[in-house]
């Protein structure tokens, strides 16, 4: 079981939209994939219960950052286990929990958008993954099209990490489909489903899934 882990200390970055939409595009790919919502605010268990009858199942699971107790222990016949989080994971309460999720995760993805806001609060999530001897990949998040902070936050980025090839554009269909249940893979004419795809391509690929 792969796990992957969504994280970054700010909220309203996109850490549940990237968590159910690579659990939606792995599912849609024919792993076998489990959530595990960290965040007490619950809102990728609030996704998981609207997932429409049909839809590829994913399996789910829920207890806040401040309660998990142990290391996450490997799910039987699951490939890929993502795990969201809660927002100020730096905290004293719930930093060594983070820690365990750091240690035991086989990819950390960091959503951000490219505001100057964005950039300067993702260096205390940084170094605290950089401090347990890991290495983050930043994803770029609710992208406006041509606008110039998005060049100059690939290269501010670039030196604290991989900067993931694809950004994921801001769409009203990226919010709509959380009402749905879905990943936007699942929902027929949506326009980013080449960007969710090619994304889930990219973490598959540095899972060590074979597409
Ligand atoms: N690419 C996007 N386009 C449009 N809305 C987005 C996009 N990504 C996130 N959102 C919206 O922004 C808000 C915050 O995103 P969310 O994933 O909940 O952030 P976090 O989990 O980091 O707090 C949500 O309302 C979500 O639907
Ligand atoms: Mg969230």
């Amino acid at each position: 079981m792969k796990i992957l882990l969504i994280l970054n200390g700010k909220g309203g970055v996109g850490k549940t939209t990237t968590a159910r939409n690579m659990a939606a595009a792995a599912a849609a790919a024919g792993l076998k994939v489990a959530t595990f919502d960290t965040d007490p605010q619950g809102t990728l268990t609030k996704w998981w219960q609207k997932r429409p009858e049909g839809a590829p199942t994913i399996d789910h699971y829920q207890e806040s950052l401040a309660d998990l107790e142990g290391p996450v222990e490997a799910l039987e016949g699951i490939d890929l286990l993502v795990i969201d989080t809660p927002t100020a994971i730096e905290m004293a309460g719930i930093r060594p929990n983070a820690e365990k999720l750091i240690d035991q995760a086989d990819l950390i993805l960091t959503p951000l958008q490219a505001t100057p806001e964005d950039l300067e609060s993702v260096r205390g999530t940084l170094m605290l993954i950089r401090s347990r001897g890991k290495a983050t990949t930043f994803v770029l998040n609710k992208v406006k099209p041509r606008v110039k902070e998005v060049t100059d936050a690939r290269r501010g980025l670039a030196g604290g990490g991989e900067v993931a090839p694809v950004d994921l554009p801001d769409l009203a269909e990226v919010y709509r489909s959380f009402s749905a249940g879905l990943g936007v893979v699942e929902v027929a004419g949506a326009k980013s489903v080449e960007d969710f795809v090619a994304l889930w391509q990219y973490v598959s690929g540095k899972l060590g899934f074979k597409s």
